[in-house]
C-alpha cells in the first residue's frame, strides 16, 4: 500500500490563509489535523458541513488519507461545497485530490496572492452550484415520493421499489434514495448487496437534534446504481421503538434534497404506510397476478378510495405478468375496474437477480422486466407544464 505525506503543518501558511479567508466573501471552514484525528468519516464531515459553507480548506497534516475520503464523502453529500487541499502537489496527491472531488490543491508555501486567487474562485464556484441547486425556476418539477404498496407479502414489492429507484437513478444520478419502510422484516440493502451501517433506527435515536446533513449521513449509497437507501432496521424488534410521525417527517425532509423519494412498504397499510400516503405524490399499486392478490389488491383500492387520495398519481403494477396461469389482464382489470399500467413479466432473472443482490434494472435494463421497471419510471418522472399551459409527462430515456 502507498502512503503518501500530507501538508506539513506551517505556522506561516495559517497567517496567510486566515488572513485570506477575512476578506473572501465566503463562509470558510477549516479541517485541522484535529478536527480529522477522530477518524470518523460520518461525524466529521456531518460537523465541516454544518452551517452550509462555501469552502472547507483541509489542512491535514499527517490525516491525509482521512482528509481524502472525508472529502469525498462530503461532495457527495453536500456538491456544491468546493474542498481545498493543503499539501505538497505531488502528482500522486493530485490524482487522489481530484478523483475525490477536490477542487484545488494548494502548497503550503504559496504565496498570499496565490491563496487568495485558488479559495476566491473556488469560492464563486460554490456559490454558483448553490444557487443553481436551490433556484426554484418556473416550471421546475416538485420533488416526488412514491410509496410502493400491496395488499399482500410476497407480490414484488421489494422487486418494484429497488428497480424503480435504479431506473430513476439512470436518469437522476445522486437524486433517488430508497427508504426501507417495511420496518420489521425490510430487505431493500440486501437486494443491492449493501451492508449498512446506519438504519432508519439510527435516524430516529437522534430525533433531538435533527437536520439534514445529518439525516444524509445516514443514508448508505449505491455508488453504482448512483442512488442512497435509508435502511430497515438490523433486528424486527427494534421496529417497535420507531415512531411512524417521525419517520414520515424524515420522507418529507429526504423529498426536500431528492427529486426522488421511493419508499418500500409492509404488506397492507401499517401505520408507517399510512402516515407517508399523507405526503405521497404518487402511489405505486403492485399486484401479482393470482386471485388472492387480486381480490386482496381490490380490497386495499377501496381502502385507499376512502382515504382520498386523489391527489396523488395512481399506477398499478401487475407483476408476475404471463399468459399461462388461467387469468388474463382483463381479468384483472375487470376485477379491479382500472387500467394495468405497467406488467412485469414472471421472470427467472428477477430471484437470480434478487439472490445476487444486483437489481435486474442495473445489471439488465434491456431484458423485458428491464424495460417494464423503466416503463414505470417513465410514469414517475416529473409533470411539467409545457408551453400551451396543459400538463405533460417527460418521458425517461431508455
Ligand atoms: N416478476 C417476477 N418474476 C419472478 N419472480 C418474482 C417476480 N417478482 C417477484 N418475484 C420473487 O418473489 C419474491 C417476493 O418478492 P418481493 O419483492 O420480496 O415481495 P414483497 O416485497 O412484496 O414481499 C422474491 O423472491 C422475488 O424474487
Ligand atoms: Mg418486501
Amino acid at each position: 500500500m502507498t502512503t503518501i505525506e500530507g501538508a506539513p503543518s506551517s505556522e506561516a501558511f495559517e497567517v496567510r490563509l486566515e488572513a485570506t479567508t477575512s476578506t473572501i466573501d465566503a463562509l470558510t471552514k477549516i479541517a485541522t489535523p484535529g478536527s480529522l484525528s477522530s477518524g470518523d468519516i460520518e461525524q466529521t464531515a456531518s460537523s465541516l458541513t454544518a452551517g452550509k459553507p462555501d469552502l472547507i480548506v483541509f489542512q491535514p497534516g499527517d490525516f491525509l488519507n482521512t482528509a481524502i475520503v472525508v472529502a469525498e464523502r462530503i461532495d457527495t453529500l453536500c456538491p456544491e461545497i468546493s474542498n481545498v487541499l493543503v499539501a505538497t502537489p505531488s502528482p500522486k496527491v493530485l490524482e487522489r485530490a481530484m478523483a475525490a472531488g477536490m477542487r484545488a490543491v494548494l502548497a503550503p508555501d504559496a504565496d498570499q496572492e496565490e491563496i487568495f486567487a485558488v479559495l476566491s474562485r473556488a469560492a464563486s464556484v460554490a456559490q454558483k452550484r448553490r444557487r443553481a441547486l436551490t433556484s426554484e425556476a418556473p416550471g421546475t418539477p416538485m420533488n416526488r415520493i412514491l410509496p410502493v404498496l400491496a395488499a399482500k407479502g410476497g407480490s414484488g414489492k421489494t422487486v418494484v421499489s429497488t428497480n424503480l429507484a435504479t431506473s430513476l437513478a439512470r436518469e437522476f444520478p445522486g437524486e433517488v434514495v430508497l427508504v426501507d419502510l417495511d420496518v420489521q422484516f425490510g430487505d431493500v440493502a440486501s437486494g443491492f448487496g449493501l451492508e449498512p451501517i446506519h438504519t432508519i433506527t439510527d435516524v430516529c435515536n437522534q430525533s433531538e437534534s435533527f437536520d439534514t446533513t445529518r439525516l444524509k449521513a445516514m443514508l448508505t449509497p449505491h455508488e453504482a446504481a448512483g442512488l442512497f437507501i435509508l435502511a430497515a432496521p438490523h433486528s424486527p424488534a427494534e421496529a417497535d421503538e420507531l415512531d411512524p410521525t417521525l419517520l414520515a417527517k424524515v420522507v418529507e425532509m429526504l423529498s426536500n434534497e431528492f427529486r426522488y423519494v421511493v419508499v418500500d412498504t409492509a404488506a397492507g397499510i401499517d401505520e408507517f404506510t399510512l402516515e407517508v400516503l399523507d405526503i405521497a405524490t404518487d402511489l405505486i399499486l403492485v399486484a401479482s397476478m393470482d386471485v388472492p392478490s387480486v381480490r386482496a389488491i381490490s380490497k386495499e383500492i377501496a381502502a385507499l378510495e376512502l382515504l382520498g387520495l386523489e391527489d396523488a398519481e395512481w399506477h398499478l403494477v401487475l407483476n408476475n405478468a404471463s399468459a399461462k396461469v388461467g387469468l388474463t389482464v382483463d381479468d384483472v382489470e375487470s376485477a379491479l375496474g382500472r387500467q394495468v399500467d405497467v406488467r412485469i413479466p414472471a421472470t427467472k432473472t428477477i430471484p437470480l437477480s434478487v439472490n445476487r443482490g444486483i437489481p435486474v434494472a442495473l445489471q439488465d435494463p434491456r431484458s423485458p422486466a428491464g424495460r417494464a421497471f423503466n416503463e414505470l419510471a417513465g410514469r414517475a418522472v416529473p409533470v411539467q407544464a409545457t408551453n400551451n399551459g396543459k400538463r405533460r409527462r417527460r418521458r425517461t430515456a431508455k
